[in-house]
């Protein structure tokens, strides 16, 4: 009965003049939910970071993220309706992250929306992280619309794609072991900063100078990248210094403004190849590491060198929230695509 009602409403919706999607995303250590009219416009995106509790352990503990996540769940979304200024019978779909992600922490938003969409008797749309990320674009830059290359980084995922129309792409390149976000988390660890070490090691970065050379392998004849190189040469290099003297303090600033160095070449070339490679004159960035400062300021130089336009997420859409979850949701509603019957579950990793 609920299935039946929720598949006419999603039919009427492919036509509808106004579409307001309510999104959920809690695929790590945030809880979010969004209000977002036609794709592009945000009434509502309301995150709880669980980062304070997560740094006293030097990362994200599973099971400290999904008890969070229950326990903050129902007044973020009171107060997504409270900030859109909206109430629930004007909401025209339930959007959620199914995957990829730690999969108690998505279930916990995987439950949350199936309960809103039985009893609002709404339409379900399973949205995926990779895809919501990319969204997060058409948020910031309204007039963008595919074809485009698309750099995606975030601390799960590395890849290029041809993103070909706004549900369908191709991978063209993707990491061979770590990912970029990864990589910094690591090197973020061994060097004692706190987590998430992506911004921490950003931030010493601008303090030092990029002389020290972390050999690795770059993979010249493809799309693909390597980041576990990198990153234990950088490992190698803290263990020597603290063998030779225990007592020396390291240089940290320059240790991380050498790795960014290493990873932003690497991204950026291969960025820029496959833009050339695909006639593509516009690159997209997607994800938590495309708030890098030092990876915005290379690529935009390379990109305005080759005639490509960039595109970045604005910065408090680079990382997880569930704004971008219902813009990508959006897309796949006015396409047909996307509709989910109750039995959704949490998918710890989706394909790219
Ligand atoms: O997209 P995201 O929020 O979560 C995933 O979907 O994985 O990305 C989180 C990743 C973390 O690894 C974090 O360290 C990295 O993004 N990150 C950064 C910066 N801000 C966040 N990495 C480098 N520089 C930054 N400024
Ligand atoms: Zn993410």
């Amino acid at each position: 009965m609920y299935f039946d009602i929720a598949k006419q409403k999603f039919e009427n919706l492919k036509n509808k003049d106004d579409v307001i999607v309510l999104s959920v995303e809690s695929s790590c250590d945030e809880t979010s939910i969004a209000i977002i009219k036609n794709g592009r416009e945000v009434l509502a995106n309301v995150v709880a970071s669980q980062i304070d509790i997560h740094r006293l352990y030097g990362g994200v503990v599973p099971e400290i993220a999904s008890r969070n996540h229950i326990l903050a769940i129902s007044n973020v979304y009171k107060e997504a309706l409270n900030e859109a200024q909206i109430s629930e019978n004007q909401l025209d779909a339930i959007a959620v992250t199914y995957g990829a992600g730690l999969v108690g922490a998505l279930m916990v938003g995987v439950n949350f929306a199936k309960t809103l969409a039985f009893s609002l008797e709404l339409p379900l749309i399973a949205v995926s992280h990779i895809k919501g990320h990319i969204a997060a674009n058409y948020i910031t830059e309204k007039t963008l619309e595919p074809p485009f290359i698309c750099l995606m980084v975030s601390g799960g995922h590395t890849a290029v794609l041809n993103i070909t129309d706004y549900n369908h792409h191709e991978l063209i390149g993707t990491t061979v072991d770590d990912a970029a976000g990864e990589a910094f988390d690591k090197v973020a660890r061994v060097l004692g900063l706190c987590y998430p070490g992506g911004p921490e090691v950003d931030k010493h970065a601008k303090l030092g100078k990029s002389d020290i050379k972390f050999t690795h392998d770059i993979m010249t004849d493809s799309l693909n990248f390597s980041f576990s190189g990198i990153k234990t040469a950088v490992i190698n290099y803290v263990h020597n210094l603290k063998q030779k003297n225990p007592n020396q303090e390291l240089p940290i600033n320059d240790i991380c403004a050498s790795f960014q160095t290493a990873v932003v070449r690497e991204l950026a070339t291969k960025a820029i190849k496959a833009c050339k490679v695909n006639n593509s004159n516009k690159l997209v960035v997607a994800g938590g590491v495309s708030a890098n400062s030092f990876l915005r300021q290379t690529l935009q130089t390379e990109c305005d060198k080759n005639g490509i336009k960039l595109y970045f997420p604005s910065l408090k859409y680079c990382t997880d929230n569930a704004a971008m979850i219902g813009s990508a949701a959006y897309f796949m509603i006015r396409a047909g695509q996307g509709l989910s019957d109750l039995s959704l579950t949490a998918k710890p990793t989706v394909a790219l």
